[in-house]
């Protein structure tokens, strides 16, 4: 991936309708022209992927989904393959996000959909978290071993399609409890490098990008992005507003 920083938009199940979709895609489009070292995705639902697809011919903007299912195709009624999503114009794909591990999706599922993406030549956007810090440091090994299983038997040509976002639980969503600082975002940047480079080997572990997610918002991302040790960022809340994400997006080119 040749760019320097990436902001990636999670738009979970927002917006209610696909007219209200097309209007914030616009909206950050408009945006997204002037940036020369700034990759931006949207991850919007399946549902919406093809239209703004239409709105995107030039695809200023890359399209990702927030899924695949871990088989090919078949009698799996409601799921979407890889291959169906990269039929229909995305280029990314969000696996493992917490939202999906809260509801059964376990490390063996996540690893299997990575596969299924490499193959049908998706970009994964692979997400870890902790739920809670412990003073011992347990998270830690947590981390570590999310992040080799899901990346368990995935063949090396593969590492510089990967990108891993730090999601700790307690920084996602509504009820986060507290916006993590740059210094522990720095400490886990190195932390995650340290287990690609082990794996990976010293040459390889670069091609990695490791994003932050979690809370992310105009405010807080100058400090995150200049001393959190971090290539971009997964943004929900705020990538539904137009306005809000195209500040997130000035602060992250400009630095
Ligand atoms: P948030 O969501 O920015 O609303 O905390 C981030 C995510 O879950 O990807």
């Amino acid at each position: 991936m040749k760019f320097k920083k990436i902001v990636i938009a999670n738009w979970k199940m927002n917006p209610n309708s696909l007219s209200e979709a097309e209007e914030i895609f616009k909206g950050i489009k408009k945006r997204v022209n002037k940036f020369k070292n700034l990759k931006v995705v949207i991850c919007s639902p399946f549902v919406y992927i093809n239209n703004l697809k239409q709105l995107n011919k030039k695809e200023i903007i890359s399209l990702g989904a927030q899924d695949c299912f871990n088989q090919e195709k078949g009698a799996w009624t409601s799921m979407i393959s890889a291959s169906m999503i990269k039929s229909v114009g995305a280029s990314f794909v969000i696996l493992g996000h917490s939202e999906k591990r809260l509801i059964g999706e376990d490390d063996k599922q996540i690893n299997q959909k990575i596969k299924l993406a490499f193959k049908n030549k998706l970009k994964v956007v692979l997400c870890i978290g902790e739920k809670e810090r412990d003073e011992e440091g347990v998270y830690f090994s947590f981390l570590e071993n999310q992040i080799l299983s899901a990346l368990s038997g995935i063949n090396r040509k593969f590492i510089k399609n990967i990108l891993i976002v730090y999601e700790p639980i307690w920084a996602v969503g509504k009820s986060s409890r507290r916006v993590i600082s740059d210094k522990e975002l720095q400490e886990i940047s190195i932390f995650i490098k340290r287990v690609l480079m082990d794996k990976f080997g010293e040459k390889d572990f670069n091609l990695i990008k490791i994003l932050y997610g979690g809370s992310v918002s105009h405010k807080n991302v100058e400090d995150l992005i200049q001393n959190g040790g971090v290539d971009g960022f997964l943004v929900g809340r705020d990538s539904l507003d137009s306005r809000k994400f195209n500040k997130i997006l000035d602060v992250v080119d400009k630095n």
